[in-house]
């Protein structure tokens, strides 16, 4: 079967999906993009994902006149019943005739999505290493932007290590990860890093504050000092493609007893009951 993409309107096999070489998008990374999850067929927190793609958008003054509704329309056709996929939906300020920092006159954005498998993550019931690593990025990353080259370079350090994440510190204070949010239980009491410019308000973030305070599980956004998170009872980190993993070792050291905890348990057990209520 040939995998179906959805390029400026119109859908075609993969391997027919063609951009300029002009497109800002390969020239500059000059655009945004979009991860959403769909369980059996259905998108997940859709909403959600499309206001923070309009304030992505509005970051880089690009404007896409589509609604919850028109996005939802694109999609569907990409999207099988009974598999747990994810969109990927990119979208750049488009080809220009030569190339020039400034925005070119005539914009027409580069609409661009395809829909792959979330495979579940090999391991997660053991729990993930990860290392620290200083934040080298830029100062706009709540802005779901595809020049990614820092987190790419970030996470491979980690992987390189035999590590599934880096984590980020900027200034003694930890921020997410390279792909992922950023949770740490320290006496009790679940902690996520605040939203700010420093990191993507994760959609996954979100949920998990969500069914933390519904199940009665003390959790606040608060900042969180690296010898705070060396010393938490649980570190985790969460996305759309991995869900959440519990971090089990840090640079070396055990977090905790070294295994996933149960407040990370209780709280993957709430998202799976949460995910199948939807599908
Ligand atoms: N990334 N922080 C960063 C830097 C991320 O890249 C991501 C997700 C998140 C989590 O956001 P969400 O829960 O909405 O997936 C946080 C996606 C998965 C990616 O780049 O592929």
């Amino acid at each position: 079967m040939t995998e179906l993409v959805y390029l400026n309107g119109d859908y075609l096999p993969l391997t027919e999906a063609k951009v300029s070489v002009l497109d800002r998008g390969f020239l500059f990374g000059d655009g945004v993009y979009e991860v959403i999850p769909a369980y059996g067929g259905k998108l997940f927190r859709l909403e959600d994902h499309i206001v923070r793609l309009n304030n992505s958008l509005a970051g880089i003054r690009l404007t896409v006149p589509h609604g919850v509704a028109d996005w939802q329309a694109i999609f569907q056709p990409l999207l099988s019943a009974g598999k747990d996929q994810y969109i990927y939906l990119q979208i750049t300020r488009g080809y220009a005739p030569t190339r020039d920092h400034g925005f070119p006159e005539t914009v027409v954005p580069t609409v661009f999505a395809m829909c792959s498998e979330i495979k579940p993550f090999p391991g997660k019931s053991a729990g993930i290493k990860a290392i620290t690593l200083d934040d080298t990025r830029w100062q706009l990353c709540n802005i779901k932007a595809i020049t990614l080259l820092a987190n790419i370079l970030l996470r491979q350090q980690a992987l390189d290590r035999d590590c599934a994440e880096a984590i980020l510190v900027k200034n003694g204070y930890v921020i997410e990860g390279a792909a992922s949010n950023l949770f740490a239980v320290i006496d009790g009491e679940l902690i996520t890093p605040p939203k700010s410019n420093e990191i993507l308000p994760g959609i996954t973030r979100d949920v998990i504050l969500e069914l933390a305070s519904a199940d009665g599980i003390p959790c606040r956004e608060d900042i969180i000092a690296l010898e705070g998170l060396q010393t938490a009872e649980e570190v985790w980190v969460a996305s759309s493609t991995r869900e959440i993993l519990a971090v089990v070792e840090l640079d070396g050291k055990p977090i905790g007893t070294g295994k996933p905890g149960p407040v990370w348990q209780r709280l993957d057990d709430l998202l799976q009951t949460y995910k199948k209520s939807l599908s």
